[in-house]
């Protein structure tokens, strides 16, 4: 054989339905993303119910695109990596049963890959010079943490919210400004045209604390709309979404860059949905160089969710012997 082996990747744990197949652990042969926001944006968020029905419609036609996208056939596949959580349980089941079929008709093996840990490793697709130890933020819209990771297969965490991800809080700002699902783009975009004018709160920032705390941000969002509309005040819509995304953005820099000093590592990635936030990208890259600190990132398609960023975790464990069963079920509240 000439080639190294292929992995099949499948990913359905919120509202994207895909599939890629890579080669070896970091070579992309395909990578197709079948989106239902514009499905989910009439109800201002992802309705858990229609994401599973969708998936349901959707897995086999973008499983089948993937593979012909990347120009074999379906006994080429080596091995199949499918998320099994964190996710809507739902969602997730249609992967995993899909991903289990698989792995029986073709006779390979199946590999369980928990979805967080495939945001971090988005990372290696893009950077082929990227290798461990490094600290990692993975911010996205059910998850907000900073992790460890020391290896291929050996991660610990330093930190993660008290209460909301960071995508939930721009999701849930974006709706009270009257912005579309999902509203991180939106926000991003908005606060473009608009000046980091109103002092919102920035929670838990005293040295050392890498936990996370966003909902007393949120909410002095809502109260700040809620009191000018009751005083009859308008508002700059884009000064609002200026300051609430720089006080988030402030609170990713200053507890990434903490920690990332503290744990003497050199390197520093960003991972999950939020990541392609233009501001808090540039920030983060701007401190990263102040303190010596190489930063990657995957770019704005491997961030959000995607099924190569799975097969290369997939293909990882699957070098160290980390395989499942078809015993597989969903794991909708798995921890990294
Ligand atoms: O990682 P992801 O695609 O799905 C989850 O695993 O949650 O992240 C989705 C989250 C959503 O909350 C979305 O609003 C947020 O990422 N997001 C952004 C941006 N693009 C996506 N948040 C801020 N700025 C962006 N440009
Ligand atoms: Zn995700």
């Amino acid at each position: 054989m000439d080639r190294e082996k292929l992995t099949l990747g499948i990913e359905t744990s919120c509202d994207e339905t895909a599939a890629a197949v890579i080669e070896g652990t970091r070579k992309i042969r395909s990578d197709v993303v079948a989106t239902q926001i514009p499905i989910h944006r009439q109800y201002g968020g992802v309705v858990p119910e229609i994401a599973s029905r969708n998936h349901i419609l959707s897995v086999m036609p973008v499983i089948n695109e993937a593979i012909e996208r990347a120009a074999i056939d379906k006994s080429d596949i080596d091995q199949v990596a499918v998320t099994y959580g964190p996710g809507l349980a739902g969602a997730l089941l249609v992967g995993v049963s899909a991903g289990k079929a698989l792995a029986y008709a073709l006779d390979v093996p199946l590999i369980g890959v928990n979805h967080l840990e495939g945001h971090i490793f988005a990372n290696f697709l893009a950077s082929p010079e990227l290798a461990p130890p490094f600290m990692a933020l993975v911010v996205s819209g059910g998850h907000t943490s900073l992790v460890k990771v020391e290896d291929y297969n050996s991660f610990s965490s330093w930190g993660q919210t008290r209460d909301d991800a960071a995508g939930e809080a721009f999701d849930k700002v974006a709706r009270v400004l009257g912005l579309p699902y999902p509203g991180g783009p939106a926000v991003d975009k908005l606060a473009k045209e608009g000046k980091p004018v109103i002092d919102f709160p920035h929670a838990l920032m005293k040295d050392g604390n890498y936990d996370f705390s966003f909902s007393g941000l949120k909410s002095a969002v809502l109260n700040y709309l809620n009191s000018a509309r009751m005083k009859g005040i308008s508002v700059s819509k884009a000064d609002v979404a200026a300051s609430f995304q720089a006080a988030v953005v402030e609170v990713l820099v200053h507890k990434t860059i903490d920690a990332v000093k503290h744990s003497g590592l050199g390197t520093l990635v960003m991972a999950g949905g939020v990541a392609a936030n233009s501001a808090l990208n540039d920030k983060l890259q701007e401190a990263a160089a102040r303190c010596g600190i190489k930063f990657f990132f995957p770019g704005a398609k491997l961030c959000t969710d995607n099924a190569a960023m799975i097969a290369c975790r997939g293909a990882y464990m699957a070098e160290a012997g980390q395989f499942a069963d078809l015993k597989l079920n969903a794991v909708p509240n798995l921890n990294l």
